[in-house]
């Protein structure tokens, strides 16, 4: 039987990076699963779908070829992990992701993409409706100041600063209560997820503590006790 670990939460709270290296810890594979969402907008914008018209979004995302490969997101074989990044596409996604059709289709195809395989799932559902019962959940949390002064680091180690830390903080409150607002697939925390707030803490601290919490439940291999330890 396949594991899964989930990692939901806001943008910003550092998912995507403690995924990640969660899962390279772990030897395990990574789902992205926003980037499904931004790639279905793409797949939506290029073939002229419109993104009001819920049922044909959804057909597009049963027929897809969407996957992962060494780090790079691909839709129907090339490389869109940059493309699915800009403001365009992030825009596009907001109405794909709240189609309860579109959000039905991908809870498939996450599921049957997680099937065979250990995977370290991100997103916003992943605990709470498309695996109820992963091995371990995790919700990252971060205070909205924090969120938004990360991405702007990020921003400005990437290509100079686009946008204030205001300004950023306004972006995020928006997507925040349309990530919570969803009909179908809000945003929350599953009442099994661990609540972690990752607010003054290093990536190797989130991922270390999540890494800990998998060995507690036997999803990694706990290290030999020390001779000294020893009985
Ligand atoms: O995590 P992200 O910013 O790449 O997500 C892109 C969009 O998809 C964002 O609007 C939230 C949405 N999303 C979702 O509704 N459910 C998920 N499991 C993952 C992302």
């Amino acid at each position: 039987m396949a594991k899964i670990i989930t990692l939901d939460g806001p943008a910003g709270a550092g998912k995507s990076s403690t995924a990640r290296q969660l899962a390279a810890r772990l030897g395990w594979c990574y789902m992205d699963t926003g980037a499904m969402y931004r790639a279905v907008a793409l797949a939506a914008l290029n073939r002229g779908v419109s993104l009001t018209d819920q049922l044909k979004l959804a057909a597009l995302a049963g027929v897809l070829g969407i996957s992962f490969s060494e780090g790079r997101v691909l839709l129907d074989g090339e490389d869109v992990s940059a493309e699915i990044r800009t403001e365009r596409i992030t825009t596009a996604t907001r109405p794909v992701a709240d189609a309860p059709p579109v959000r039905e289709a991908m809870k498939q195809l996450q599921r049957r993409m997680a099937e065979e395989l250990n995977v370290v799932t991100e997103g916003r559902d992943q605990g709470s409706v498309v695996f109820p019962g992963a091995a371990l959940k995790i919700f990252l949390e971060a205070s909205p100041e924090e969120r938004a002064h990360r991405r702007h680091r990020q921003q400005t180690n990437q290509a100079g600063p686009a946008a204030t830390v205001e300004e950023i903080l306004q972006a995020q409150t928006r997507r925040d209560e349309g990530d919570r607002a969803r009909p179908v697939g809000a945003m929350r925390a599953a009442e099994d997820a661990i609540v972690l707030n990752t607010d003054g803490l290093s990536l190797e601290e989130v991922v270390e503590r999540i890494f800990t919490l998998a060995q507690s439940r036997g999803l990694a291999a706990t290290p030999e006790p020390s001779p000294s330890e020893m009985p």
